[in-house]
């Protein structure tokens, strides 16, 4: 049981139990955070944008206290030294964050500490932001800073930004420390504001499948920083701070590459706006429209998309899906669709099948109702 009473989750127990075998002790905090689907706004977060994830019930959990300087992976089964080692490993995500807790003027004393996750790893549900989550809010409650989550969330980013050296936005660490169960979360995310949207997909009888296409990728490794940098460029060519503040007229000032990519983060703008509106009318048609014409996009004009992420895609659509889209980066990961409750089985079986005839790996299925954010369980 935690603190108010609920039973813990899976990982939350693997984690506080991995810290006694490990450590030999009990541990002083157990927090756990999760990751996140992107249901519309791609790649708009680092364009001063808008972006509408929730909260997936896949999370990383912690346990820690203090002294030691250890730490202990139960997925892994691996022991690493707080202190950074030249290889790169899952435990730059902690170490980063003390650092980037650090930076900011709040110094972690030496820690140990054990983590346990069931969020699929490198598949674009944000496994990284949910080990950074937990950890930020673990450190914060062991060393009593008692920051606000939006700052904690910067905190994350930092430490993706500088310390793993990934240009992410801020959507990913957002969701994870700020998202609430039975929600989706718009953020703007130039002034950083943050509303929850309710999404009871029950009442209305959908399901939000995930198809993993297990093309893992690390975003290091991918053209992410490159995407990032052509609107960085675009906004130059047309003299404003961000791509945010282009308008549709703007784009025929633009050409080549910086067009395709401009067009792609204006109009995704203009949809999450719209889909938020479709979503307070519980007109769950119009939402999925606005998916469909987001994975377009997200196709032609970002082209970040994979032949699997698009035969998933067109298996929802065959399928009768309201909409499907890539969600997160792109370039392999996972894919979501919205569809009535009773098709997800059939559209699961038939994009399997789809996926073996074209020689794909086998893909792996979830269904999710949006969870909530990080918590402090003990
Ligand atoms: C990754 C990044 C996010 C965001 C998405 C694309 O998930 O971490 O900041 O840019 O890609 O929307």
């Amino acid at each position: 049981m935690n603190r108010s009473g609920k039973t813990m989750r899976e990982v939350e127990r693997r984690a506080e139990e991995a810290y006694r075998k490990t450590f030999g002790r009990e541990p002083e905090v157990v927090a756990s955070a999760p990751g996140r689907i992107n249901l519309i706004g791609e790649h708009t977060d680092y364009n001063g944008g808008f972006v509408l994830p929730c909260a997936v019930d896949r999370r990383v959990a912690v346990a820690a206290g203090e002294g030691g300087g250890r730490l202990y992976s139960d997925d892994f089964d691996d022991i690493r030294p707080l202190q950074r080692e030249e290889k790169f490993s899952w435990a730059y995500y902690p170490r980063g964050v003390a650092w980037s807790l650090e930076q900011s003027g709040n110094r972690p004393g030496t820690f140990r500490a054990a983590f346990a996750g069931d969020v699929p790893r490198g598949s674009g549900l944000s496994s990284s932001a949910a080990i950074e989550a937990a950890t930020a809010l673990a450190l914060d409650r062991l060393f009593g800073f008692e920051l606000p989550r939006r700052d904690l969330a910067l905190i994350c980013q930092r430490a993706e930004n500088e310390y793993i050296g990934v240009q992410t936005g801020i959507m990913d660490q957002y969701a994870s420390l700020l998202c609430e169960a039975g929600a989706a979360l718009l953020i703007d995310c130039r002034t950083l504001e943050a509303r929850s949207v309710p999404l009871d997909l029950e009442r209305a009888d959908l399901a939000l499948v995930v198809c993993d296409t297990r093309v893992e990728r690390g975003l290091a490794g991918t053209g992410y920083n490159e995407r990032r940098k052509s609107c960085e460029d675009a906004a130059r060519t047309l003299g404003i701070k961000e791509l945010r503040d282009a308008a549709e007229a703007d784009l025929k000032r633009l050409s080549g590459e910086e067009l395709k990519r401009a067009r792609h983060v204006v109009t995704e703008n203009r949809r999450v706006m719209e889909a938020v509106e479709a979503l307070r009318a519980e007109d769950y048609g119009s939402f999925g429209r606005l998916m469909y014409a987001s994975h377009a996009s997200l196709c032609d004009d970002y082209e970040v998309s994979t032949p699997e992420l698009d035969t998933f895609v067109e298996c929802a659509k065959e399928e009768g899906a309201l909409g499907a889209r890539l969600t997160g980066a792109g370039f392999g990961g996972c894919a979501i669709a919205l569809i009535p409750a009773g098709g997800s089985e059939s559209l699961c079986k038939n994009c399997r099948r789809r996926f073996a005839e074209e020689g794909f790996k086998e893909p792996a299925f979830y269904s999710f109702l949006p969870a909530s954010g990080a918590e402090v369980v003990r």
